[in-house]
């Protein structure tokens, strides 16, 4: 069965993340797709961000939705990571659209705020004006319910927090919300777990692999693609493509 290799937050083990340097190191390095965090300017731009603030991956301060597009745009987004990539600047949605240009399809996170209502306003004609294919997802349920009304041609999918939900309890929350894809954690699913939610028609791509050390990423990569997930987000998306591709060849265990 193929499995979907998806960067994260672009390739962001080799680049800023949620740049335009992440996104063309993700399509250099084959993945197959690329996830993102979706946020709104105050001036009402969707921005790819994971942090409600600047401040990690940019040389400002404050939060995203106290800037406006300008603001955000006069940001360094690339020093932190690297010296090499100063000037590398944040990226909007529309902007990471022309870049991928239908290429792979896109997993597109909605960052929790009191402001989705008004981001789904924004992202809708942003996505009537492409042809790429492009999934929601959230860690918010209310956001999922909020996606379906607004997007309801888009396939969802649910990002589970930790905490060691059992198929049964993800599936039994998972129905009212519509969505196509169960995402746990990496450490918190196997194989009976993939299964059971395979067997309900949900696809399972898993979110988390830890980074801590090299060993630790490949075997957590190596555990989903033997659990029979269907895809994984990964830092690093060609390490686990190798992973996918030896796996079939690796002792079990
Ligand atoms: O793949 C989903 C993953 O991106 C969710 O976690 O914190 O990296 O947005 P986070
Ligand atoms: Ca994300």
């Amino acid at each position: 069965m193929s499995f979907q290799v998806i960067a994260h937050r672009g390739a962001s083990g080799y680049a800023p993340e949620n740049t335009a340097a992440a996104f063309r190191a993700a399509l250099t390095l084959g993945a197959d797709a690329i996830e993102t965090d979706l946020r709104l300017s105050k001036d009402g731009r969707i921005v790819l961000m994971h942090d409600a603030t600047v401040d990690r991956t940019t040389d400002g301060s404050g939060r995203v939705e106290e800037l406006t597009a300008a603001e955000l745009k006069s940001l360094d987004a690339g020093a932190w990571f690297d010296p090499a990539y100063r000037g590398e600047r944040v990226l909007f949605l529309e902007e990471a659209l022309a870049l991928v240009d239908r290429r792979v399809p896109l997993v597109l996170e909605i960052k929790e705020s009191a402001r989705v209502p008004h981001l789904l306003s924004e992202l809708k004609p942003a996505l009537r004006r492409t042809s790429s294919s492009v999934v929601i997802s959230s860690f918010a349920q209310q956001t999922l319910l909020l996606a379906r009304e607004h997007l309801p041609s888009l396939p969802l999918a649910w990002l589970i927090p930790r905490g060691r939900f059992t198929a049964a309890e993800a599936i039994a929350q998972a129905r009212p919300l519509g969505v196509q894809q169960l995402c746990p954690h990496a450490l918190e699913v196997d194989a009976q777990w993939v299964r059971t939610a395979q067997e309900a028609g949900y696809a399972v791509r898993a979110w988390g692999i830890p980074g801590h050390s090299p060993a630790e990423m490949v075997r957590a990569m190596r555990h989903l693609v033997r659990c029979g997930a269907s895809g994984a987000t990964a830092d690093f998306p060609d390490v686990l493509r190798s992973v996918v591709t030896l796996s079939a060849n690796l002792p079990a265990g």
